[in-house]
């Protein structure tokens, strides 16, 4: 195993996209960031310098981080910020992933452009479960605002209404051919006629689940969320904000055949809200075959993608996912659990102070889960756990809803609307089997929702529509080969059943990945309790923390 190290410089810097310069904050000037390359087993170690004018933190997304919660890097929970001018040493320690994951920012918007693929190998003397590819090509799609994306959610957040919709998806940083001033810069990916390519995919949009397909190409997804899967070909993908998707591409179209030697890859969103705005343009890149007799004047084939509300589509897509349990990547799914954790999932409204909200009934919008809606610290939970420091968690956060009601039905009560604001963590014991099942509530809104957890993959075993039936849903759990994920997209209306063991002692935030209801309060605190053995306590902190 290897050790690396990198400097990471926050700073901001200008970009032109859509015919509009701006500053946007960036790592060593680079948008989207640098890729970090490691082999399962190493520790990279990433210094970063804030010389930009905010606050920030940096998260690395999909790594488990064992006894490591120090360098997890979500502001407020496990760490403080990293203050202008300030720096912050982060040591990510690759255990068990293997494949895509990405690294973000994880204080307010800021990820929006702060982001960047982490690409981790099989072991040294290993290799991928699949043919070598050919060549790899990193696909990250992202979401585009011309105005300052802080002043988008600080203005969500005084006006308590849905935050303005972006103005452009990206891929690799690029909107592509169909929007203003975009053909000159967008991205190519170069493929010779006979080879087949490794697609890392992720999706950085700051709020919207994503279609993605390639024109003449089927894909065949082979990983996600950096855990492979049973191999299945798909015309196109369906990823939320958060996951990632290892897929291959097999470069075997004519290229002698007089037609176009260019394909393009496009994204559009998969919006299951019915009320909700969301950005309806289309990003676009293009795949391109090298040594073709082929025209490139011709423009390119456009490849399908499903409509907006198609959840059959998103649906069918998603339970194709299966983890690939084989001899030398078995699965380890807990049969039984110690205990069973039901969270519901709301949108909610809270009361405006003065009554002058844009949102719902002129209050504010919220988000909870078990209808406590997160509030944030002033110092970070993991520090305050460390110290003991009282006053700053509360350890109540319920097992489950605290009423229960036909949570997926339609015309819910108004009263049911407002949740109590808190700083609510649950405790976990170490080494405990737990399920959680989450389950969506149609109270403002139904719709999907990616929840994330922190210091942990989890295994999916079930998902349905309707109310989860305690009686009825288990026996159709999959516990042979579910998916190993990091990020789970809980079906508009829906649940979805996780299960893990929980021997990764430390704080480990747990939220929905859709930016705005991160910033509403769809959040909640996981802290492992340490176990006996000295290899089952949490790390001393490093000597640097940031101050708060
Ligand atoms: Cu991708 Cu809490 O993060
Ligand atoms: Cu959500």
């Amino acid at each position: 195993a290897a050790t690396q190290q990198h400097d990471f410089v926050i700073e901001e810097t200008p970009y032109t996209r859509l015919c509009h310069t701006k500053q946007i904050l960036t790592v060593n000037g680079q948008f989207p960031g640098p890729t970090i390359k490691a082999r399962k087993g190493d520790t990279v170690i990433v210094r970063v310098y804030n010389h930009a004018g905010y606050n920030i933190t940096l998260h690395w997304h999909g790594v488990d981080q064992p006894r490591n919660p120090w360098s997890d890097g979500p502001e407020y929970i496990t760490q403080c910020p990293i203050q202008p001018g300030a720096n912050f040493t982060y040591t990510i320690l690759f255990s068990e992933e293997e494949g895509t994951i990405w690294w973000h920012a994880h204080s307010d918007w800021d990820r929006a452009t702060v982001h960047g693929a982490i690409i981790v190998y099989p072991r040294q003397g290993t290799t991928f479960p699949f043919p070598q590819p050919y060549q790899e090509i990193p696909i990250i799609l992202g979401e585009w605002w011309n105005a300052n994306v802080s002043e988008v959610l600080a203005d969500a957040l005084r006006t308590g209404s849905d935050p303005e919709i972006s103005d452009a998806y990206t891929i690799n940083g690029q909107p592509g051919d169909l929007y203003n001033c975009s053909k000159p810069g967008t991205f190519k990916a170069l493929v010779e006629h006979g080879k087949t390519y490794l697609l890392r995919v992720v999706n950085a949009a700051i709020n919207n689940e994503l279609f993605f397909a390639i024109a003449g190409h089927q894909l065949t997804v082979v990983g996600t969320d950096a855990s492979y899967t049973k191999p299945f070909t798909t015309d196109f993908i369906m990823i939320t904000p958060g996951q990632t998707m290892d897929l291959l591409l097999e470069a075997n179209q004519p290229v002698t055949n007089s037609t176009n030697n260019r394909y393009y890859m496009a994204a559009s969103a998969y919006s299951s809200a019915v009320n909700v705005a969301f950005d309806t343009t289309i990003t676009t890149a293009i795949v391109e075959y090298v040594n073709s007799t082929n025209s490139s004047s011709i423009s390119p084939q456009f490849p399908y993608l499903p409509s907006y509300n198609d959840t059959n589509s998103a649906t069918n897509f998603t339970a194709n996912l299966r983890s690939l349990a084989s001899e030398d990547h078995p699965v380890d799914v807990p049969q039984t659990f110690d205990e069973r954790i039901i969270i519901s999932i709301s949108v909610n409204e809270i009361l405006c102070p003065n009554s002058s909200c844009e949102g719902p009934n002129g209050n504010r919008l919220a988000a909870s889960l078990n209808n406590i809606s997160f509030v944030s610290p002033l110092i970070d939970i993991l520090d305050a756990y460390y110290q003991n420091i009282s006053g700053v968690y509360g350890t109540g956060f319920p097992s489950q809803p605290p009423f229960y009601f036909n949570f997926t039905g339609d015309n819910l009560p108004f009263s049911l609307l407002f949740p109590r604001r808190a700083t609510e963590v649950r405790v976990l014991e170490y080494n405990t089997s737990v399920e959680i099942v989450f389950q969506g509530t149609n109270l403002l809104a139904g719709e999907n929702h990616p929840m994330h957890m922190h210091g942990y993959s989890f295994y999916v075993v079930g998902r349905g529509f309707g109310n989860y039936d305690a009686e009825k849903d288990p026996a159709t759990y999959n516990l042979v080969d579910p998916p190993l994920e990091n990020t789970v997209g809980v079906p508009k209306n829906g649940w979805a059943a996780i299960r893990f063991r929980a021997s990764n002692p430390g704080v480990w935030f747990m939220h929905c990945h859709l930016d705005r209801h991160l910033s509403w309060g769809m959040n909640t605190v996981f802290i492992v309790k340490n176990g006996a053995s000295p290899q089952a306590r949490l790390l001393p902190p490093p000597s640097n923390m940031p101050p708060c």
